[in-house]
């Protein structure tokens, strides 16, 4: 059993952590097998040195400092409070419905756009959904949108999104309560609490912070505002997507506080059959841009600053159910999902009843206004790193035209100031990057490492060490 242990840690990890975990046991046995395992690190460890976690900076720090869960539990209460926000419901009245909603949305964004000195800017942009499918009649569909210019490179552009409409356990009933606390007031909410921090500074990149109509009647407003990025050729580097971060308690009780799912696909939706081939002979198949963004998501935000654990699950969405950042996605965009690690269906698409003393219905009362608060600074910790650090090197290429034991990376400026780059790298079969070379300001660079070995990417490095997401090779 122990000996078991031991062989994982030598595998996956750096030696050193095996070596803590052995001397613990003080199994003499064991502890002289560790030579062994120290001469033979996988991959090899005479150039570069092991990863660390990004720190976030002094600006970050106090930013996530003032994250308040008092005002997170008044925007959901506020969205609560318009009855119903189901897309089809009415966008006349004053109080109710998803009109209601969106107006305060707006009014909300816009008293903070009014202290960010002009960078901020609020739009409702809109368009009429025609009959389809969970769509009987011709509807209005609104987004509300708030964006933060960029101080030095505004056409890099970062989404985060929450969904305002709501739902019941009829998707066409648009009458009764749909209260949608969890499912998303609470994705609204984290947004909207970083607009809130975010308005009276100037990040280097362009934030846009999203709220979404028609998530529940099929993607309709996350699919209009991607494909209008898209149209205008917006360099959109990443996208996160929240939506269901409000509990962390499951239906069997079972709590979880300080875990947040990641949900990120791998094979890219927009690629060709050929690339897709490609992809998969190289094995970079776990390299997707939006698997290359957990793993950012993971170094900046997985910290005692948040104090949460990012549970990146390697997957698109959880069974049967989908979400906005596939609307980014199939516009070829990196989007990512964040969800709350333990569902509770009870709470989720019900009409608000008790039933055999269950209680069902997305009410206030089952969300956790810190938790909240800790996703948000999750959201935050990642956004605001993207937005101040480089944009991602481009046209990354290994060099495969002749046998060889060492690799050849090459690469080209991404969008923004890079001060220099570094070279990751990680072997085939781990989750996430484990060692880094930084190379300086070159546009190249020969490791003594096989290329049929590891797995390489390749990073730019900014003012301040801040790092943008990996970019895997290609063959060139
Ligand atoms: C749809 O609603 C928006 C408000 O979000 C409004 O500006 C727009 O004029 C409406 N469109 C139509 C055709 O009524
Ligand atoms: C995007 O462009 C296409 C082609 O011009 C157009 O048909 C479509 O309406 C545009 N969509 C949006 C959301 O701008
Ligand atoms: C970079 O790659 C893209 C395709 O991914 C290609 O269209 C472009 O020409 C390349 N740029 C350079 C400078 O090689
Ligand atoms: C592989 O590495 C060895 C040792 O460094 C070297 O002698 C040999 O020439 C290399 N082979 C190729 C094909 O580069
Ligand atoms: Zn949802």
């Amino acid at each position: 059993m122990v000996r078991l242990t031991w062989l994982a840690f030598c595998a996956i990890a750096q030696c050193s952590f095996a070596q803590q975990i052995l001397v613990n046991h003080k199994f003499g046995e064991i502890e002289t097998r560790l030579d062994g395992c120290l001469e033979s690190a996988w991959p090899p460890t005479e150039i570069g040195e092991k990863i660390k976690p990004q720190e976030p900076s002094a600006e970050l720090q106090q930013m996530l400092s003032e994250i308040d869960p008092a005002r997170i539990k008044a925007t959901i209460l506020k969205l609560v409070s318009f009855g119903t926000r189901h897309t089809l419901s009415t966008q006349t009245d004053p109080n109710r419905g998803i009109g209601a909603a969106r107006d305060w949305i707006a009014s909300e964004l816009r008293s903070y756009a009014a202290a960010s000195g002009g960078k901020m800017t609020v739009s409702t942009p809109s368009y009429i959904q025609p009959v389809a499918n969970r769509i009987p009649f011709p509807v209005n569909i609104s987004n509300v949108v708030a964006r933060l210019e960029g101080a030095t490179d505004p056409s890099r552009v970062y989404v985060i999104t929450g969904h305002y409409d709501s739902r019941v356990t009829d998707i066409l009933n648009y009458e009764d309560d749909a209260p949608g606390a969890n499912d998303d007031a609470s994705g609204v909410a984290v947004f909207i609490e970083l607009a809130r921090i975010s308005a009276t500074r100037r990040p280097a990149a362009t934030i846009l912070f999203g709220a979404v109509a028609s998530e529940e009647q099929g993607l309709q407003g996350s699919a209009f505002f991607a494909k209008t990025l898209r149209n205008a050729s917006t360099n959109v580097e990443g996208m996160l997507n929240n939506d269901i971060v409000g509990s962390s308690t499951g239906d069997r009780g079972q709590k979880d506080p300080f875990t947040i799912r990641l949900f990120a696909q791998g094979l890219p939706l927009t690629e060709t059959t050929a690339e897709q081939q490609e992809r998969l002979r190289i094995g970079g198949d776990n390299d997707s841009p939006a698997r290359e963004l957990a793993r950012f998501v993971k170094e900046v935000a997985e910290n005692t600053y948040t104090g949460m654990k990012i549970a990146i699950i390697y997957r698109l969405d959880r069974y049967l159910r989908g979400g906005d950042h596939s609307s980014f996605l199939q516009q070829g965009y990196p989007a990512v999902r964040f969800t709350e690690p333990n569902e509770n269906f009870d709470h989720q698409h019900q009409d608000i009843r008790v039933d055999n003393g269950v209680h069902y219905g997305d009410l206030p009362e089952f969300v956790d206004y810190e938790y909240v608060s800790r996703v948000a600074k999750v959201n935050l910790a990642a956004l605001w790193s993207l937005a101040n650090a480089p944009g991602m090197p481009r046209n990354v290429t290994v060099e495969t035209t002749t046998l060889g034991n060492d690799s050849l990376l090459r690469w080209k400026k991404g969008s923004g100031e890079a001060i220099g780059y570094e070279v990751v790298w990680r072997a085939t079969d781990v989750p996430l990057w484990t060692n880094v070379l930084n190379v300086g300001m070159v546009n190249s660079a020969r490791l003594q490492l096989s290329k049929d070995n590891v797995i390489f990417g390749v990073r730019s490095v900014g003012n301040g060490g801040l790092r943008s997401p990996a970019v895997i090779p290609f063959p060139g």
